[in-house]
Formats: C-alpha cells, sequence, structure tokens
C-alpha cells in the first residue's frame, strides 16, 4: 500500500502546517476580540518531545516534505529555535517555513536562519503606525519593519509578506504596501478574508474579492500573469510592471484552490485537521499519551486523510464555520 497521506478524490498531502500555539500578542480585530481567547491550557499543548515524534512520523512515514510552522504567534513558543534545528536535522530534510506577525522577529531572525528555517511569512496590513494601532490594537508597527529588515539581513530568502484588506479600514494602502514591498525586496500577498474569526463576524458582503484587488493595484501597476507553474500554492501570482518583482493573491473564497491541496494540519493540542474548515479532527495526542506505536500513529492519520472533503464549502448551503477560530488551528 502506498504509505503516503492520500484522500478519495487523489489528492496527496505533503505539506505539514503545524500551530504551536493559541496564544498571540496582538489582537487583530478580524481574527480575535481585544480580551483575547481562553487560551489551550498547557498541559494539553503537545510537549517538543511529543510534537518531534509526530514530526519524525510525518516526514519518515508519512511522506511529507515541507513543514511550515504557525500560531496564534509562533514566535510566542519557548525553544522554537531548538524545535526547527531538531525538525531540520531529520532525512530527508524537510522544506521549513515559519509564519509570523513580525512582533520579536527583530532579535530573532537570525538565529531562526541558523536553526534551518528556509522561507519566512510575515504579516503585515498596513505601513501607518496609527492603522496598525487600529487593527492590531497594539502599537508595534515599527517592530515588525524592523523583523522584516533583520530577516533580509539574515539571508533568509523569499521574505513574503501577507495582507488582509478590510473595507474602509485600508483598503486604500493596496499600491503603497506593493510599493514598499517591491523597492524593499519582499514578496507581497493579498488574501480574501475568510469565515475563521472568533467573533464569527464575517460577511461576505464586506470581505475585498481578488477581483478588487486587481483593480485597486491597477491603479499603480501594470499586472500580467506570472507563467511559472503554480502548484498546489493558494497564491495566485501577477508580475509586477513587467517583473521580475511579483504579487500574489490568495482568493480563497472567490476562487478556491482546495482541488490542489496538498496540506494536512496540527493543532498544538495534536489534532489533526485536514482542512483548516474541517469539521472533525483526529486525536493524536490521545494516542501518543496512551501508548500508541508509530505505526498506529501513521495510521490514524492516513485515515484522517481519507476522510478529506472536497473542499471548504463556505459557498454551499449551510455551511458552517469552524469551532475553533484561525488562531487555534493555525493560518
Ligand atoms: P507559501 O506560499 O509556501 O509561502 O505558503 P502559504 O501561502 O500557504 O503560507 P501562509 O502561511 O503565509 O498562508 C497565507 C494565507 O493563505 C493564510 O493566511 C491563509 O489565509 C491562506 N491559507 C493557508 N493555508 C490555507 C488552506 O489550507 N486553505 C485556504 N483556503 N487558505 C489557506
Ligand atoms: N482570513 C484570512 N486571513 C486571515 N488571517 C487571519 N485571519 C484571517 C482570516 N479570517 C491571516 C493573518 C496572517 C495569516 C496567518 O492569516 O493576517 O497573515
Ligand atoms: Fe495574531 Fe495572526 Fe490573529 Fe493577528 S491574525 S491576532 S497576528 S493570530
Amino acid at each position: 500500500a502506498d504509505p503516503r497521506l492520500i484522500d478519495t478524490f487523489g489528492r496527496v498531502a505533503t505539506d505539514l502546517r503545524i500551530s504551536l500555539t493559541d496564544r498571540c500578542n496582538l489582537r487583530c480585530t478580524y481574527c480575535m476580540p481585544a480580551e483575547g481567547l481562553d487560551w489551550m491550557p498547557r498541559e494539553e499543548q503537545l510537549t517538543d518531545e511529543e510534537l518531534l515524534r509526530l514530526i519524525r512520523i510525518a516526514v519518515h512515514d508519512l511522506g511529507i516534505r515541507e513543514l511550515r510552522f504557525t500560531g496564534g504567534e509562533p514566535l510566542l513558543r519557548r525553544g522554537l529555535e531548538d524545535l526547527i534545528a531538531a525538525a531540520a536535522a531529520l532525512e530527508p530534510r524537510p522544506d521549513i517555513s515559519l509564519t509570523t506577525n513580525g512582533v520579536g522577529l527583530a532579535r530573532r531572525a537570525q538565529a531562526l536562519a541558523d536553526a534551518g528555517v528556509n522561507r519566512l511569512n510575515v504579516s503585515m496590513d498596513t505601513l501607518r503606525p496609527e492603522r496598525f494601532v487600529t487593527i492590531t490594537r497594539r502599537d508595534r508597527l515599527s517592530d515588525v519593519l524592523d523583523g522584516l529588515a533583520a530577516a533580509r539581513a539574515a539571508g533568509l530568502k523569499p521574505i513574503k509578506i501577507n495582507t488582509v484588506l478590510l473595507r474602509g479600514v485600508n483598503d486604500d494602502e493596496a499600491v503603497d504596501l506593493l510599493r514598499f514591498a517591491v523597492d524593499n525586496g519582499y514578496e507581497l500577498r493579498f488574501i480574501e478574508q475568510m469565515p475563521l474569526d472568533a467573533q464569527h463576524g464575517w460577511q461576505r458582503s464586506e470581505m475585498i474579492t481578488a477581483g478588487e484587488i486587481l483593480q485597486l493595484l491597477e491603479q499603480g501597476f501594470t499586472l500580467t500573469p506570472d507563467p511559472t507553474e503554480r502548484g498546489g500554492a493558494p497564491a495566485e501570482r501577477w508580475l509586477v510592471d513587467g517583473g521580475p518583482a511579483v504579487v500574489g493573491v490568495i482568493a480563497s473564497v472567490t476562487r478556491p484552490f482546495c482541488g490542489a491541496c496538498d496540506r494536512t494540519r496540527l493543532t498544538a493540542d495534536g489534532q489533526v485537521r485536514t482542512c483548516l474548515f474541517a469539521r472533525t479532527e483526529t486525536d493524536l495526542r490521545g494516542l501518543l499519551r496512551g501508548g500508541a506505536t508509530d505505526a498506529e500513529i501513521a495510521d490514524a492519520w492516513r485515515a484522517a486523510m481519507w476522510g478529506k472533503l472536497a473542499g471548504h464549502g463556505i459557498d454551499e448551503p449551510g455551511f458552517l464555520q469552524p469551532d475553533r477560530p484561525m488562531s487555534a488551528i493555525g493560518g
């Protein structure tokens, strides 16, 4: 039998996304309330040892080739650099990436690069300090900008910036953000907002669509389709003024890419989710702590993958937002 993670639609998961903590040091309005959330109790979270065992099974037995560490905010996980170094020591060595809000990155970028981070994605929705406070409820824009610069100085490449545009808040900044990214050698991607906020306040009519994003950008740039192969990547890429700079648009809602999805996910408390929007989870932590063998854990993961649904179903009648918010699933 094929040892890999395969579903009934023939998709193969080779990309494991791991949420290292549900905590965050920002409070983005489209993600969580000002007071934060009821954070996961420490004892429910996987220890480093437990997590590394699951990563080893994924890489050695299930054909996972890429690891992405997310949160919440992954830099808040103690010992992150050691975890990354241990993952980077596996054979075959997985590609390792990190999705962070950039706060605290400035003093850790070099250590992260040294530990084995290959690629870095930083979330930044505005270049204006007052707006940053409005969106994230924290006055940390300069930290994020310093973090980006430090990551570049540490030789991390590519560095991608993820931006969510919010109607009436920062949707007049698309051109400025892209200009900043192009001038500094970062790859900007605009993300359609998805129904994953803790407050369950998402409304389709409020979302800035990929179509609107492209219209906004065309006020400052000429965009042509990037001819390079997209593969399973969520971003559709465009050459900016003929290239080589590119801009990405992640149109999860209006142009879903679920058919090419190559992901499986692990939450900080050791649950496998086959999709951001999955309605069920598979409890690997229970297996681990119950004394299961590697082979039993691998089988449970394969069985979970076999149950992966065709798509997120946001546009289908009866769609229900998942119980866990984005911050507890991993971005
Ligand atoms: P790379 O292109 O390899 O850098 O990865 P990525 O684009 O998946 O990385 P990142 O973690 O920065 O994700 C960017 C955004 O894509 C996330 O914030 C989500 O909005 C969206 N996204 C990531 N994974 C999924 C997914 O499985 N499904 C959907 N619909 N959107 C996703
Ligand atoms: N829809 C789309 N993207 C989101 N992010 C957080 N919440 C949502 C949402 N509901 C983004 C963050 C960050 C990345 C990890 O996910 O802005 O860039
Ligand atoms: Fe934190 Fe990311 Fe949520 Fe913002 S979007 S509050 S950075 S987890």
